[in-house]
């Protein structure tokens, strides 16, 4: 049995809903085939796909990530804009194709207000250069009569579109990406890029370009950007054939965001930082299949439990993560996926949709005390170098909860990663549960249970109730689950 104390009045952080944010990357089918696609009976007269559309609606995104990842690297907005059929065909070089251009800068923005989502448009540092990115604000943001904004209403847009976040470069480390740095040449060219964007609009928000937290990479940066920018960006994938591994290995973000978190205060202490950076989750997900080729993974539900557990982990340290982006939303390693006919969702599509409908607006102190699991994560089981052993035990139910500001709300997100139903009970602290729970649990789906695509495995999801006394619920929650409790408190 696992007993979860929470205290309703102990909030640790205020949960921005960037936190449910997402990225889209011009990489395999994502964007042309995924979310775009012209002439297709299921598009609108943009080429926007509305099944896609409807699907994301749904998950509520706080922000949209585009147009990379490695892709950005070599984009030259200024090819995406204007007629489309006058629009350039350029080579691709971090993922070997062609890009079209045919969806650009309108079109993503477009599609964000559709969605109702924030922008964060990611630069090019790579072959890119700083006039470049300044006329790709300037496009976006500006209101005067300069030429840039002028292209921007000749192409039908008046009003600025208010991009608000801009991230400076994609994983500018990598040997993969076009034109990386070292952290020293990183620092010294992205210093230069961000006063000069703020000089231009001095509303921009500006991310950093980190790697994943506990590297020499991130201090450096760290230490060179704390004063210049509001987010420091991670980035964190992780997945194995191996059970555990694939489950336990997301609690690696956790050490992240501690070491991030730590060298930012250090930072800001030493250079006396009145409002030091925040982290922005930038890209992470489950990615160990697919690893080259559109990037198509398919998804299982211990997949599903892994995405749960990230989010449990972003939402326990909102403190620190103001925003974070599921890499990525459609048909490349995403929950989303399209043939011409149809669309459907992977199992890892469920914990997401759950988090995101049930989140309130602070978290709070959530104690579990119950079964733990340590179990022998073997070596080289993950294509990913990290080892989260050491971090460990870990509570088999792994949990957070949110209420909402005026707390007569609570939500409980939680992940049994055991391979036996648990009897789980709930006590608030100094608070009363006011009449019965809503109970959401997701499972996998039994075999030969009904796929929209074949190649798509499907989960089962059920909704039911549970009676509250004296601050008490208690599940029983099944073997391998992800579930959510929703209460008002008295
Ligand atoms: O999301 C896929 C790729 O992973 C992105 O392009 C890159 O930033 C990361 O390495
Ligand atoms: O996170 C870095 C990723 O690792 C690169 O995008 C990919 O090419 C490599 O496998």
């Amino acid at each position: 049995m696992t007993r979860i104390a929470i205290d309703p009045g102990r909030a640790t952080g205020r949960l921005d809903r960037k936190v449910f944010g997402g990225f889209v990357e011009h990489l395999g089918r994502c964007i042309y085939g995924g979310l775009y696609e012209e002439g297709s009976p299921l598009s609108d007269d943009r080429g926007f796909r509305k099944d896609v559309l409807g699907l994301l609606r749904e998950l509520r995104l706080g922000v949209l990530r585009w147009p990379g990842g490695n892709f950005v690297s070599n984009y030259h907005w200024a090819d995406g804009i204007g007629p489309k059929d006058d629009r350039p065909r350029r080579p691709e070089l971090a993922w070997g194709g062609e890009e079209s251009n045919r969806f650009g800068t309108d079109e993503y923005l477009a599609y964000c207000a559709e969605l109702g989502t924030e922008p964060y448009i990611c630069l090019n540092m790579g072959t890119g250069t700083l006039e470049e990115a300044l006329a790709w604000v300037e496009y976006c943001n500006s209101a005067g009569r300069t030429a840039w904004a002028d292209r921007r209403r000749a192409n039908g847009r008046d009003e600025p579109w208010r991009v608000t976040y801009w991230g400076l470069g994609n994983e500018m480390y990598g040997d993969w990406q076009v034109g990386a740095f070292t952290a020293e040449e990183y620092v010294r060219e992205a210093s230069r890029w961000a006063r000069a964007i703020r000089m231009l609009d001095p509303r921009a928000k500006l991310v950093s370009c980190g790697m994943n937290g506990w590297n020499e990479w991130d201090r450096v940066v760290i230490d060179g950007m704390a004063g210049l920018v509001d987010y420091h960006s991670l980035h964190i994938y992780t997945g194995s054939d191996d059970y555990w591994t694939n489950v336990l290995q997301p609690h690696q973000a956790e050490r992240a965001i501690h070491y991030t978190q730590a060298l930012i205060e250090r930072a800001a202490y030493r250079r006396k930082i009145a409002t030091p950076p925040r982290i922005a989750y930038d890209e992470w997900n489950v990615w160990y299949r697919q690893m080259t080729v559109d990037l198509e993974e398919r998804y299982t539900f211990a997949d599903a439990l892994a995405v749960g557990t990230y989010l449990n982990i972003f939402v326990r340290n909102c403190d620190w993560v103001r925003m974070a982006n599921l890499a990525q939303m459609v048909n490349a390693i995403a929950p989303i996926v399209t043939s011409p006919e149809t669309a459907a969702v992977q199992p890892i599509w469920y914990p997401i949709l759950l988090h995101a409908q049930a989140a309130l607006d602070q978290a709070v102190d959530v104690h579990v005390s119950g079964p733990v699991v340590e179990p022998e994560l073997p070596a080289g089981a993950s294509r990913w170098p990290f080892r989260v052993g050491d971090l460990g035990p870990f509570a088999l139910i792994d949990a957070a909860a949110t209420v909402g500001v005026n707390a007569h709300k609570i939500a409980i997100t939680l992940v049994n990663r055991g391979d036996a139903e648990e009897l789980t009970e709930v006590r608030l602290r100094d608070r009363d549960f006011d009449g019965p729970a809503r109970i959401r649990t997701v499972t996998a789906a039994g075999a030969g249970e009904a796929r929209t695509l074949p190649d798509v495995e499907a989960a089962r999801l059920e909704e039911g109730s549970e009676d509250t006394k004296n601050g008490v619920v208690a599940v029983r929650l099944p073997p391998r689950s992800f579930t959510v409790i929703e209460a008002a408190m008295a």
